[in-house]
């Protein structure tokens, strides 16, 4: 098998951004977990989910983090296995997750009960249905999930082991070329401090205001795309806080990278409006107050469109 080229940011990868541990052995079960479900004729989505920590000490005791929930990727995870996808979900640790995520805000102890009532001494506890009115569905679709083993979820909590496990993941599922979709909705930071500037104990506030230099995060997108799985369908996202330079920066973006589709997202409207854009054609999509009525999200629209697309490009390389 051809060996995968080196890029400039493998060097940087490996001196400037800590190796969790046992990212060879997650790399070899992403590896077994795309190819048993391709050889099942199935297509593999990775999902990049939540936000990525910044340490600004070794021994950590502050960090920089995002607004992130992980709604966006857990979400799609779901809509993507009800369209006969298998799912690697790369997801910052405590972040929302498929089909628990409709029930984070609940406080666990609201929602079950005595089965005898209150003063029972059965000691027998039910679910309080009232409370998660939508629990039987979620349930049965999570076991179905399970035991189909359709999902895989890996954890991230830093900047560090976020890149180093895309990589791997990239590294895994080229295998498997055009059948690989990439679905990069994390929220990376842009910006670091390399290991060998940090500072090791915790920043004194006693040495008076903070100043931080950091340094810019390579772009992993570039590697991802030309070296790591160049046969993949591939999706970035582009979120602004001002929308007159969205698509202008969207564009730019598939410029650069020459992957296949950017999805294009405002801060404050995300959950409303989005506009997937490729290098021949812009959609946009948009829930509507009667589809917000119906629990209609905006994830089920992105998906669909994402997964005709990538029907067509496998069609394109011929399989
Ligand atoms: O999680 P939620 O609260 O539901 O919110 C969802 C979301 C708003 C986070 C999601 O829809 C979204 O827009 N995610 C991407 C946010 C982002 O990081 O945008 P960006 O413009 O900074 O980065 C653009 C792309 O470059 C991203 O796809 C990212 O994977 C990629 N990137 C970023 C940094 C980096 N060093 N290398 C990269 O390749």
């Amino acid at each position: 098998m051809a060996k995968p080229r080196m890029s400039s940011i493998d060097g940087k990868l490996a001196q400037e951004f800590a190796v969790p541990a046992h990212v060879e052995e997650i790399k070899e079960k992403m590896a077994a977990f795309a190819g048993h479900h391709a050889a099942a004729g199935r297509r593999v989505v990775l999902i990049t989910s939540g936000g990525t920590k910044v340490p600004l000490e070794s021994r950590t005791v502050r960090f920089l983090d995002n607004f992130s929930s992980g709604r966006r990727g857990a979400s799609s995870a779901e809509y993507f296995m009800d369209s006969g996808y298998a799912v690697i979900f790369l997801h910052r640790h405590r972040s929302l997750y498929p089909y628990t995520r409709m029930f984070s805000n609940i406080n666990m102890l609201d929602a079950l009960k005595f089965s005898g009532g209150a003063s029972s001494n059965s000691g027998e506890v039910v679910v309080n249905q009232q409370v998660l009115p939508d629990i039987a569905r979620a349930l049965r679709r999570y076991q179905e999930v399970k035991e189909g083993k359709l999902l895989l979820p890996i954890e991230f909590s830093t900047l560090s082991e976020y890149l180093h496990l895309l990589k791997a993941a990239a590294q895994a599922l080229s295998a498997i070329g055009s059948k690989a979709m990439f679905y990069l909705a994390a929220a990376v930071s842009d910006f670091y401090i390399p290991a060998s500037e940090m500072p090791e104990h915790k920043i004194q506030s006693s040495n008076g205001p903070l100043q931080l230099s950091m340094n810019m995060v390579p772009k992993i997108l570039s590697p991802l795309v030309k070296d790591w799985a160049p046969r993949a369908f591939v999706i970035s996202f582009k979120l602004e806080t001002d929308p007159t330079i969205l698509l202008d920066k969207a564009r730019r973006a598939l410029d650069a990278y020459r992957h296949q589709a950017v999805v294009a997202n405002v801060l404050d409207s995300r959950r409303g409006y989005v506009v997937v854009v490729t290098p021949e054609t812009q959609a946009e999509l948009i829930i509507s107050d009667e589809d917000v009525k119906n629990d209609v999200e905006i994830e089920e629209r992105i998906v669909s469109n994402l997964t005709s697309a990538h029907n067509k490009f496998i069609t394109q390389q011929g399989g």
